[in-house]
């Protein structure tokens, strides 16, 4: 069991070399993220946000620092290894949904836990899918495919999908990115509500001020540098 910070970036670099040429992406990055800790990231368009992301997710390698997430250094870990790490570590909301069209609300939730608990029975597999589903609303869409649904509901099904199987991390990048103002506070609450109750870890990039101001803290990412923005409080006096 990890009692440290969910997620402890050091000094990460990422370059990629581009026409022969390098392009560096994120310079000197250092995010520390304790569990159930809430955590937003703004910053303009190009800046590294899903850079950043694709890293703490193990879905990218850094080229310089270190990235522990959970207490594991991704870059001492083979492709194996990462992607064992990802089933049992994270969960990832995307902008775009990533919902799997031709399975349904029930299914596209209920693969995802196969996923991360193999040995699970197909009874408690669709017991768990469901409860993630009436979690975010959507006890009476369970056999609704995407098409089906909503943006918003949509957006529902992806949130429980990342969540179902209650891992440490929650990423989310724009979640809210492709819904209209009113739907994507709905689904940011449910969000941090479900983070909240099942104390994980939330890292979420939006373009949204007034929502990232409901996180625990608020980063701003600058042409690849990372900086801490949260609103200071005044200190409370004992
Ligand atoms: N695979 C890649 N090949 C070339 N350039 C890349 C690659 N991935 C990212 N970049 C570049 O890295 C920079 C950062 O991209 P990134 O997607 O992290 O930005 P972002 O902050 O998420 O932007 P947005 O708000 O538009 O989503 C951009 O200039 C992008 O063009
Ligand atoms: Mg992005």
């Amino acid at each position: 069991m990890n009692s440290g910070p969910i997620i402890d970036a050091r000094d990460v670099d990422y370059s990629l070399e581009i026409a022969g040429r390098p392009l560096h992406i994120l310079r000197k990055v250092s995010l520390t993220v304790l569990p159930s800790e809430v955590v937003a990231i703004v910053g303009p368009s190009g800046s590294g946000k899903t850079s950043l992301l694709m890293l703490l997710a193990g879905l990218e390698r850094a080229t310089g620092g270190v990235v522990a997430v959970n207490g594991s250094d991704l870059g001492a870990m083979n492709e194996d290894e990462l992607a064992r790490f990802r089933r049992h570590t994270l969960g990832i909301v995307f902008q775009s949904f990533h919902l799997i069209p031709s399975l349904t609300a029930l299914d596209n939730v209920g693969l995802a836990l196969e996923i991360a608990e193999p040995n699970l029975g197909m009874a408690q597999v669709r017991e768990k899918a469901a409860a993630a589903l009436a979690a975010v609303g959507l006890g009476d869409r369970l056999d609704h495919r995407p098409t089906a649904l909503s943006g918003g509901e949509q957006q529902r099904v992806g949130l429980a999908r990342a969540t179902v199987a209650n891992l440490p991390l929650l990423l989310a990048d724009e979640p809210t990115g492709n819904l209209d103002q009113k739907t994507g506070a709905v689904v940011v609450d449910l969000m941090f509500d479900l983070a909240r109750r099942n104390r994980t870890a939330v890292v979420m990039i939006t373009h949204d001020p007034a929502l990232a101001a409901r996180a625990d803290r608020v980063f701003t990412m600058t042409q690849g540098q990372l900086t801490e923005t949260t609103a200071k409080t005044a200190p409370v006096s004992l």
